[in-house]
């Protein structure tokens, strides 16, 4: 059985999940199905991936009713009445009455329309399309002013994070506030898997050096979806229940950190 991790409002995902940035729509219905047969029961999606409806073709011909799903509210989309018509658009092309967890994608803080969003999700949830709701990229200001103005704590915040750009200061403030951290680009966006510390550890271990981030990922206690659109790829990183990483590997792997390590665009800058 693979872990869970609930929430503050006391729902469960499974702590793995499929991510599929950059995976086109045709291609995302294959490789959807060939994650839920390789055992994966979550899939992270966006709006702005314009793959939703393949995921959604993917889910449908699988055929296994418990698979969780997220998705994002694009930027474009920010406010109270955008952000309803915007989720009903995603759910249609999903072809769902309800998605799992869904999640504002960036703050923006230039637009600063994110407590609006938020304020619209919150009545989502309400209203029982969404069982739980969260931010992406936000950082603990972001944070605290959607708390301070609406009560609502979020579920997760899925944030850049691997073992070159471990974001301690955001995990502080995700661990004082309740929220789960969910990363992505754990790999790095496959740089990671260059890395000569992390191929001595998956070669200890005999794992991929995919395979040993991922466990990384597991063992600290986010939650974690890496990408691929190629199936043998997909079941290798789901094979990641066998083994833990030791004290010595968490070492070494935390000594990875650079603050210099971002991959992705800086929250606080973008929108
Ligand atoms: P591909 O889609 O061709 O498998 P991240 O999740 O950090 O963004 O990383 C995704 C990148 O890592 C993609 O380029 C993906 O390529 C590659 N990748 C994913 N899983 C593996 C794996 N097990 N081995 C090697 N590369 C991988």
């Amino acid at each position: 059985d693979q872990p869970l991790i609930t929430f503050n409002d006391g729902a469960s995902l499974p702590q793995l999940g499929l991510g599929v940035w950059q995976v086109p729509d045709d291609e995302a219905a294959v490789i959807v199905k060939a994650a839920v047969e390789a055992g994966y029961r979550h899939v992270d999606t966006a709006a702005v991936y314009q793959n939703e409806t393949g995921v959604g073709a993917g889910l449908a011909a699988a055929g296994v009713g418990e698979v969780a799903v997220t998705t994002k509210l694009w930027n474009e989309s920010q406010g109270y009445d955008r952000a309803l018509r915007a989720f009903d658009k995603s759910l249609q092309r999903l072809g769902r009455e309800s998605v799992e967890l869904y999640l504002i994608h960036w703050p923006c803080p230039t637009q600063n329309l994110y407590v609006e969003s938020w304020k619209a999700l919150v009545r989502l949830k309400e209203e029982g399309r969404v069982r739980s709701i969260g931010v992406s990229n936000f950082n603990p200001d972001h944070l605290r002013r959607i708390v301070d103005e609406t009560g609502v704590v979020p579920a997760v915040n899925q944030i850049e994070l691997h073992p070159r750009f471990q974001q301690a200061d955001l995990r502080a403030a995700h661990a004082e506030l309740g929220i789960v951290t969910e990363c992505w680009s754990p790999l790095g966006q496959g740089t990671l898997l260059q890395d000569p510390v992390i191929a001595a550890i998956a070669a200890k271990h005999g794992k991929t050096p995919a395979q040993a981030v991922i466990r990384w990922h597991l063992d600290s206690g986010f939650m974690v979806i890496p990408k691929s659109a190629n199936p043998d790829r997909v079941r290798q990183n789901f094979a990641v229940f066998d083994f833990a990483l030791d004290a010595e590997d968490m070492a070494a792997i935390a000594a990875l950190d650079d603050a210099g390590g971002r991959i992705g665009p800086n929250p606080a800058t973008l929108g």
